[in-house]
């Protein structure tokens, strides 16, 4: 049996991806992964492939052991890993509190790796692995601090992944795209000091993100950042540096 394992399933980026694998039609089975798990079982009524429901909180290292518990007794192959639950919170170091920080580095990074090392062991040629990091990877950000460092965590494990897994026929990708229409900015602003990011824009669509990502990683290329700002992003952080891109970000976190 081969399945594709999404984690984040229950909106926005995860949930997409789920409904593209199912589109595939080559998966015998989708496990999906969230806390949420009515939202995991509308999926269900949306997908012809079967889909199998895992209602977990993934900031919980037991999550882990019931998602290689399952592998283990179905002996699958899995044929694409997506790691897309994760997850901000906007403020300044004062305005966190230690569970907010770190769930965030537990969910954004701890998890993410354990469950592409579980996955890696039954994973074989034309296996394919997203990683959902994001184009605040690409500098450290005053006001989204922990969760740029904890993107930027995933952005650099994923290309050093990609280097290890050479000559194994598995497609590697960190995706690293700019704002996206999702429950992401709702959930990050509920925080104590919500407005510390004013803007959110440009805004892209959660299908366009879906859609590129999994054609870039078709195409085995390391990041998908899917759009032309976060490309630009990813080129000028490589020349400015970083001491000059904070300060143009504090100015544009404010307007
Ligand atoms: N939207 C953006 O602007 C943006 C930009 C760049 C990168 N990203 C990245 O894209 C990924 C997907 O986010 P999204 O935009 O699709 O946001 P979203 O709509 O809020 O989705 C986040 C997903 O993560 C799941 N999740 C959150 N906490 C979890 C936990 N403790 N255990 C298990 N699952 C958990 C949520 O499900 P439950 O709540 O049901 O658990 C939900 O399915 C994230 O990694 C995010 O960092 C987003």
């Amino acid at each position: 049996m081969k399945i594709a394992l999404i984690t984040g399933a229950s909106s926005g980026l995860g949930r997409d991806y789920a409904l593209a694998a199912d589109r595939d039609g080559i998966y015998d089975e989708i496990w999906v992964v969230a806390r949420r798990r009515e939202r995991l079982q509308e999926l269900e009524l949306d997908c012809r492939t079967p889909v199998r429901p895992f209602a977990l909180d993934l900031t919980e290292r037991s999550a882990i052991a019931v998602l290689y518990g399952a592998l283990e007794a179905a002996d699958c192959e899995v044929g694409m890993l997506v790691n897309a639950a994760g997850f901000a919170k906007f403020g300044n170091c004062d305005d966190m509190t230690l569970e907010e920080v770190d769930s965030m580095i537990e969910l954004n990074c701890r998890a993410l790796v354990d469950l592409t090392q579980v996955c890696l062991k039954r994973m074989g040629r034309g296996g394919r692995i997203i990683q959902v990091a994001s184009s605040a990877s690409f500098i450290p950000m005053p006001g989204l601090n922990v969760y740029a460092a904890s993107k930027a965590f995933v952005r650099s494990y994923t290309r050093a992944l990609r280097f290890e897994l050479r000559g194994r026929g598995i497609r590697t990708t960190a995706v690293c795209p700019v704002w996206i229409k999702t429950e992401f900015v709702q959930v990050a602003r509920d925080t104590a000091n919500g407005q510390t990011v004013k803007h959110t824009w440009p805004q892209l669509s959660s299908k366009h993100v879906v859609r590129w990502s999994r054609l870039i990683n078709r195409i085995n290329y390391p990041i998908a950042t899917c759009c032309i700002t976060g490309a630009l992003m990813r080129i000028v952080s490589k020349v400015i540096p970083d001491s000059l891109m904070m300060w143009i970000w504090e100015g544009l976190r404010r307007i």
